[in-house]
C-alpha cells in the first residue's frame, strides 16, 4: 500500500460488489449497502465497472466470496459464536448489516490505519453509522501482530472468534500472512474464511494473461500483489499452523455452488480460491 494512503483497491472491491447488485440485482450476495457507501463517486464507479463485460467473472468472484463467508459466519453464530474480526475490512458493510446484533455477535473491524480512518470518513459523509456492537482497531498486519492489537480493542481470546480474511491475503508478504494464520490456528474454536490465487504459472496462457494484467493494474496504483500460494502447499500450511477443517473452494466449485454452472467443479482450472479454516474447540 502506499504509505500513509487509504487502500484504494478497496474502492475497487466494494465498487464490485455495488455493480453485483446492479448488473445482476444480487443474485448471488445481498448488500444493500454496497452502493451507499461508495458516496458521491459511486456511480461512476459502477458506471465503469458495468461497462466492461470483461470484468463479469471477477465480480462473480467477489460476490461469491462474500457469499461463502457470510454464509460460514451464520454457521458458526448458529453454533453458539459471538465474535467476528473483519481483517482488512476496507468499505465492507457487514459490520453495518450484522444481523445478529440482538443475539449478541461482536464485531471487530481491522483495517491499515489509513485506510480505516478513510472509511470512518466515508461512513459520516455518507450517514451511516457503525453500530454498538462494532469496535475499530487499526492495525498493519506487515508490522503488528494481531492478537494484542485486538485484546487492546476488548475481545476475549478465550471465546471463540470468526475471522472474515476477504481480498488481502494477496496484497500481504507470505511471512505477514503466514504469521496470522498460525495465530488464528493456535484459537480453538477459532475459523478464517480467506481468498488467495494460485501462482501464475500454474494458470493456463489465455488465463494467465488476464491475470497478469489484473495483477499490473493493482500494481500501477500501489497495490502489488505480494504473494500466491500452491494449494496443495497452503493446506499443510493450514494443518502445521493448527487448523484441523480446510475447505478450499476452486473456482469450479464456486461456479457450481453459486452460479449455477454445469460440469465438474475440476473442470474449470487453476484460480482464485476462497477458503475456509477451522480449528476445533
Ligand atoms: C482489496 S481491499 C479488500 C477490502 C475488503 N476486505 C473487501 O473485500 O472489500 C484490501 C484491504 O487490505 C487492507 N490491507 C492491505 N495491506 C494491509 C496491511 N498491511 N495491514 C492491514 N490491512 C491491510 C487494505 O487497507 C484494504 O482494506
Amino acid at each position: 500500500m502506499n504509505e500513509g494512503q487509504p487502500s484504494r483497491t478497496a474502492i475497487g472491491a466494494a465498487g464490485y460488489r455495488a455493480a453485483h447488485q446492479l448488473l445482476d440485482q444480487g443474485s448471488v450476495f445481498r448488500d444493500p449497502l454496497a452502493r451507499t457507501i461508495l458516496g458521491a463517486e459511486g456511480d461512476a464507479i459502477v458506471a465503469g465497472l458495468s461497462a466492461d463485460a470483461a470484468q463479469q467473472p471477477v465480480r462473480m468472484f467477489m460476490a461469491a466470496r462474500s457469499r461463502f463467508a457470510e454464509d460460514c459466519l451464520h454457521a458458526a453464530v448458529s453454533r453458539g459464536v459471538r465474535q467476528a474480526v473483519v481483517l482488512g475490512a476496507g468499505l465492507d458493510t457487514f459490520s453495518l448489516r450484522s444481523p445478529y446484533a440482538e443475539v449478541g455477535l461482536r464485531v471487530f473491524e481491522v483495517d491499515h490505519p489509513a485506510t480505516q480512518a478513510w472509511k470512518l470518513q466515508r461512513l459520516a459523509q455518507v450517514g451511516l453509522t457503525p453500530p454498538a456492537s462494532t469496535t475499530f482497531a487499526g492495525v498493519d498486519l506487515e508490522r503488528q501482530p494481531l492478537g494484542p492489537a485486538l485484546a487492546a480493542a476488548g475481545i476475549d481470546w478465550d471465546r471463540p472468534t470468526f475471522f472474515f480474511w476477504l481480498g488481502v491475503v494477496p496484497y500481504l508478504r507470505r511471512e505477514a500472512v503466514l504469521a496470522t494464520l498460525g495465530f488464528i490456528g493456535g484459537l480453538p474454536g477459532a475459523e478464517v474464511v480467506f481468498d488467495y490465487s494460485e501462482p501464475l504459472e500454474n494458470f493456463p496462457p489465455q488465463r494467465r494473461a488476464e491475470m497478469q494484467a489484473l495483477a499490473a493494474r493493482t500494481a500501477a496504483i500501489g497495490e502489488p500483489w505480494l504473494s500466491h500460494f500452491d494449494p496443495a502447499a497452503l493446506s499443510d500450511d493450514l494443518r502445521n499452523a493448527g487448523f484441523d477443517l480446510i475447505e478450499d473452494l476452486g473456482m469450479g466449485d464456486i461456479a457450481a455452488r453459486y452460479l449455477g454452472a454445469p460440469g465438474q467443479p475440476s473442470d474449470a482450472g487453476p484460480g482464485p480460491h476462497v477458503l475456509r479454516a477451522a480449528v476445533a474447540p
